[in-house]
This record gives C-alpha cells, sequence and structure tokens, in this order.
C-alpha cells in the first residue's frame, strides 16, 4: 500500500495570505486538515485596488501567525509532512517573495522537498480535491487577474483554448461595482446588487461574441456601464444597471462555453463523459454557477464546481498541486524564483486588443 502524503500549503501571490495542511490519505481520499485565508480587504479599501507595498508588508506581518493557526488547526505534528508546496507565480513580485521565502525556510529546516506552484495550476486541480475526475478536463478560469478557457491534459500538462484580450472578468466586475459607487472588491456586491434589479432594464454590448472563437473581451462592456451609469438618478437604476452587467456577463460566458466545449470536444474526439470545471474568484457568484451548470446539461457536459472556498485564492489547492506533482515527480528545489509573469500554458501567443486573431 502506498503512503500517505501530507503537504504544507502556502499562498501569497496578491491580497490574501493563506496557509493549508492538505492529506492524500493510503485509500486515495483527500482531507483537508485546515484551510486558514486572511484577506487584506480592509488595507486596500481607501485605495479601491490592491497596493502592492502594502499587501507585501502585511504579508510580511502575517504569514508566521498563518501558518503557525494552519499547522495548529490540522492536528498534525509538522515534522511529519512529505514537503512544503509554495505559490512561486504569477502575481505580484514583492508579496510571492513573502511566501517563497517562509517556505523555502520551513522546507530547508525540516530537510523536506519545496515546490514551486503556478498559481494557476492552483485554481486548475483544484476539483479534483473535491472528486478525483480524469484528464482532460475543461476549464474555465475566472478570476480578478484571469480569464481562460484552458484545457486541463494531466498536472503540468495545459492547453489554452482562450483568453480575455482585455480586463479579466473580476476586473470587470470590480470596475463596473467602482462606477456604481460600491467598494472595493466590488463582485459581490453587484451580485447582491444584481439580485433587486431587472436584467432588462439596459442593453448591453458583448464584444467579440461571434468572433475569435472562444477569446473573451470586457472591456467596451465596461465603458457601455459607465455610459448607462451617468444616466442613473435612483439606487433602483444601480439595481437595474448591476443585474444587466450580470446578465450580459452569463450570456457571454453561454455562447463562449459552448464555442470552447466545442473546441474541446474537437481536440478530444474519444472522450466519453467530459467535465466542465470553474475555478477562480468570480466562480463564486451563483447567478454564474447557475447559468453554467445549464450550459454543461444543455451540452452534454458534467459540470464540477468547487465550493467558493476552494474558487477564491486559498493555500489548500497550492497544498494540492503539491501533492499531484510530487506525484508526478516533479520536484524543485530552494533555488527557484518567483516568476511575477508564468502562464499555465507557455506555447500559447500573448493575446491583447488588436493582436487578436478575428477569425
Ligand atoms: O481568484 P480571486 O480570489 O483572486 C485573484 O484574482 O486571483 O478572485 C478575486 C476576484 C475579484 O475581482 C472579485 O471581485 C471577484 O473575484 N469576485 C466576484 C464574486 N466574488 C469574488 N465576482 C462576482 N461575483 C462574486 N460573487
Ligand atoms: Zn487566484
Amino acid at each position: 500500500m502506498r503512503k500517505s502524503l501530507i503537504f504544507l500549503g502556502i499562498e501569497s501571490s496578491c491580497d490574501e495570505t493563506a496557509a493549508s495542511i492538505v492529506r492524500e490519505n493510503q485509500d486515495g481520499s483527500i482531507d483537508i486538515l485546515s484551510n486558514i485565508v486572511s484577506s487584506q480587504i480592509k488595507e486596500h479599501k481607501p485605495f479601491g485596488g490592491v497596493v502592492p507595498e502594502l499587501a507585501a508588508r502585511s504579508h510580511v506581518e502575517k504569514i508566521d501567525v498563518i501558518i503557525e493557526k494552519a499547522i495548529k488547526e490540522s492536528g498534525i505534528s509538522i515534522k511529519t509532512i512529505t514537503g512544503v508546496a509554495t505559490t512561486a507565480g504569477p502575481g505580484l513580485l514583492v508579496c510571492l517573495m513573502v511566501g517563497m521565502s517562509a517556505g523555502k525556510t520551513i522546507a530547508t529546516f525540516l530537510k523536506k522537498p519545496f515546490l514551486a506552484i503556478n498559481h494557476l495550476e492552483g485554481h486548475a486541480l483544484s476539483p479534483r480535491l473535491i472528486q478525483k475526475i480524469k484528464f482532460p478536463y475543461l476549464l474555465l478560469l475566472i478570476s480578478g487577474g484571469h480569464s481562460q478557457f484552458l484545457e486541463v491534459q494531466g498536472v503540468n500538462k495545459y492547453k489554452r483554448l482562450g483568453t480575455t484580450i482585455d480586463d479579466a472578468l473580476g476586473e470587470a466586475f470590480d470596475k463596473t461595482a467602482k462606477i456604481l459607487g460600491i467598494d472595493f472588491p466590488g463582485g459581490p456586491k453587484i451580485e447582491k446588487f444584481a439580485k433587486l434589479g431587472d436584467k432588462n432594464g439596459f442593453v448591453l454590448p458583448k464584444p467579440i461574441l461571434h468572433k475569435s472563437g472562444c477569446n473573451l473581451s470586457f472591456s467596451g462592456l465596461k465603458t457601455a456601464v459607465l455610459h448607462a451609469s451617468k444616466a442613473i438618478k435612483t439606487k433602483q437604476g444601480k439595481y437595474d444597471l448591476a443585474a444587466s452587467f450580470q446578465h450580459t456577463i452569463n450570456e457571454i460566458l453561454k455562447i463562449k462555453s459552448k464555442k470552447a466545449m466545442q473546441m474541446f470536444l474537437q481536440n478530444n474526439k474519444k472522450i466519453k463523459n467530459p467535465y466542465f470545471v470553474i475555478a477562480g474568484g468570480v466562480a463564486a457568484n451563483k447567478s454564474i454557477r447557475n447559468n453554467l451548470e445549464n450550459v454543461c446539461k444543455e451540452n452534454g457536459f458534467e459540470n464540477l464546481f468547487p465550493p467558493s472556498s476552494l474558487c477564491s485564492d486559498n493555500a489548500a489547492m497550492i497544498a494540492w498541486a503539491g501533492i499531484e506533482r510530487y506525484k508526478k515527480k516533479l520536484i524543485d528545489n530552494t533555488k527557484f524564483s518567483a516568476r511575477p509573469r508564468w502562464p499555465l500554458d507557455e506555447k500559447a501567443p500573448f493575446l491583447k486588443g488588436a493582436g487578436v486573431d478575428h477569425s
């Protein structure tokens, strides 16, 4: 029988300081023994967005306490861990360095393997924490910094099918929120406003809806929200605009996910039971989850949507990516430097604005 594997995961790529202990048992079942996330929302709120220097300072202040808490809550002795997995990118360099230093120090002191994890791989593999679905599967990653359709072919093997050519979806939510006078980060509040509004109150554009494959674009939508907001005089008007914005996003995701599913099936003709998974902070949005559940049903895909706590930034997904990579012998050493830019599919071209292929 194989040994159980226990990993400490550390995450500090942006504005969450997080640590977690995850154990894969001998029978293959998984226990998230602890999953501690400390958000810096309060620190950044007055500035309307994440301030890198402030974020780094906050990580420095909290990282030891968060790691200690994760170990204590897990009930294990730190000496029994198999290895240490730490987010090494992409993200803010000054923030990444805090988690990396902590992870490297612990690994060195305990003489355990150190694994440098791509934050996006953490998101991409997170559904397998819930259910060990087989590769390949189709992933929609929607966060504050990324919006991509990826074919998850295996650990360390990703093919990007589509990406945003401008704003990330979380960014579009946050900017729309700002226009409506909502504090940072506005995504969750837009969802609340939308519940009170009329989704047909405003007609908003859906950029590149029927062109450029499953690539996405949200910046024109944001500009339209800005124009529409100028005519708003009442609170109800704000609710209507939030509802119309969210509805437009759902319409875009419906068409683009369908396109991505077609591309995925084209690439994997023999697949019998295709899975569609979502990850990233925006995947916490219930309206988007319901919409995508229907899209899956309509297109013959099974859906596996992790709970919100595993969709937004956390260290359990980093510890889990560590276990998955360790089993593939993808082990790094403490010489690994943080990588602020680190695409999952290194071969995919950089797409921005005019550079997009409009086929
Ligand atoms: O993945 P995440 O926690 O951090 C990274 O960007 O990596 O995602 C944060 C983003 C923010 O833009 C936030 O506004 C958005 O996810 N978000 C939401 C919701 N919850 C978080 N957007 C829409 N609806 C939500 N309920
Ligand atoms: Zn993230």
